[in-house]
C-alpha cells in the first residue's frame, strides 16, 4: 500500500517511523511519503492561507497550493488513489471505514489547518478521484495531522502483513469487519454517513466462540497468575477452548452493554444464542428480537 500525507507540518509523523507502522514501511509492506504543502506555495513567504470571503475568524487554506499538490501526489504512475480530507464535519471513520482503505492501494491524506481548505479543492478532485471528508470524532482538532495519525495507523495494521498475529486483528474491539480476510462491500473504504443496522460488523458473528464483531473486547490477563492477591479468571487457564471463547463473548457482550449500550442495538438478533441473551439480560439489556435493531 502506498500513502502519501500532505500537511504544512511533516515533522508531526515522525512516529509513523516507529514501531509496526516503522517496521512495515522497512519492510516494504507500507511506503509512507509525507509533503509539504509550503513547496507548492507561491510567494517568498511561502504563504499557503488567506482571508476568508464573506468575512469571519481565521484563515482559509488556498486553493492553488493545494491543487498543484495534489497533482503531484496522484500524478505517479498506478492505480487512482482515495483522497481522504479530515475534517470535524465528515464522516465517522470507524474500524469498518479502516478495513476498506487498508484494501485501497493507495491513499492521499489531505490536512487542512486553520478554518479549512477552500472547498474548491475537494469540489474539483472529486472530478477525477474517490474523495471522502472523514472525522475521527465528535470533538474538534487544531488541525488534520493528528486525525490522520490516527487512521493511518488504524488502516496500517490493517494492511496484511504488518500485525505479527493475524488473529489479534480479528478479535478487536470491533473486530471481524477489521480482518483484511472478509470480502469487501460494495462501498468498503468509504466512511459512514449513518452506521448501518449490524452491517459488516455482523460478518464474523457465529453467535458463538471467537466471533467478536460489533463487540468491545473483554479484558485480558498474562503471568503471573496471582498478583496482589488479584487472581487470573480460572476459566483462562483451564486448557478448555471452547469455554475460553464463551468467557470472552460474555465479557465481551457484558463491557458493550456497559460501555457503549447503543452498539448493543446494533447486534442482528439472528446473531445472538441463548446465552448471549441470557448475559445481555443480566446487564439490563432483554434482548427479545422485536426489542432490538432500531
Ligand atoms: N480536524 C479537526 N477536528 C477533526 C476531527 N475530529 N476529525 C478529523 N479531522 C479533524
Amino acid at each position: 500500500m502506498r500513502i502519501d500525507i500532505i500537511t504544512i507540518f511533516p515533522g508531526y509523523f515522525a512516529p509513523l517511523g516507529m514501531s509496526l507502522i516503522g517496521k512495515a514501511a522497512l519492510r516494504g509492506d507500507v511506503q509512507i511519503t509525507v509533503h509539504d504543502l509550503r513547496d507548492w506555495s507561491h510567494d517568498a513567504h511561502r504563504t499557503v492561507d488567506d482571508t476568508p470571503y464573506g468575512g469571519g475568524p481565521g484563515m482559509v487554506m488556498k486553493p492553488e497550493p493545494w491543487g498543484e499538490a495534489l497533482d503531484a501526489a496522484t500524478a505517479a504512475d498506478g492505480p487512482a488513489p482515495r483522497l481522504v480530507v479530515p475534517a470535524p464535519s465528515g464522516a465517522l471513520f470507524t474500524q469498518q471505514t479502516a478495513a476498506g482503505y487498508a484494501r485501497e492501494p493507495r491513499l492521499v491524506f489531505a490536512c487542512g489547518r486553520y478554518e479549512g481548505i477552500d472547498a474548491r479543492v475537494v469540489d474539483e478532485a472529486r472530478t477525477r478521484m474517490a474523495v471522502d471528508e472523514v472525522s475521527i470524532g465528535d470533538y474538534v482538532l487544531a488541525g488534520g495531522e493528528a486525525a490522520v495519525l490516527v487512521m493511518v495507523e488504524a488502516v496500517c495494521r490493517l494492511v496484511p502483513g504488518v500485525l505479527g498475529n493475524a488473529a489479534s486483528v480479528a478479535d478487536d474491539s470491533f473486530g471481524g469487519s477489521g480482518d483484511p480476510g472478509v470480502a469487501a462491500p460494495a462501498d468498503a473504504g468509504r466512511p459512514e454517513a449513518a452506521p448501518p443496522a449490524g452491517g459488516a460488523r455482523r460478518a464474523a458473528t457465529d453467535g458463538c466462540g471467537s466471533g467478536m464483531a460489533g463487540l468491545l473486547e473483554g479484558p485480558v490477563y498474562t503471568k503471573p497468575r496471582v498478583w496482589r492477591g488479584r487472581e487470573v479468571p480460572p476459566v483462562l487457564l483451564s486448557g478448555d477452548h471452547g469455554a475460553i471463547a464463551r468467557w470472552r463473548r460474555d465479557a465481551a457482550l457484558s463491557r458493550t452493554a456497559a460501555m457503549r449500550p447503543e452498539l448493543i442495538h446494533r447486534l442482528d438478533p439472528a446473531s445472538l444464542n441463548d446465552r448471549d441473551r441470557e448475559v445481555l439480560s443480566r446487564a439490563g439489556f432483554p434482548m427479545h428480537p422485536e426489542d432490538m435493531a432500531h
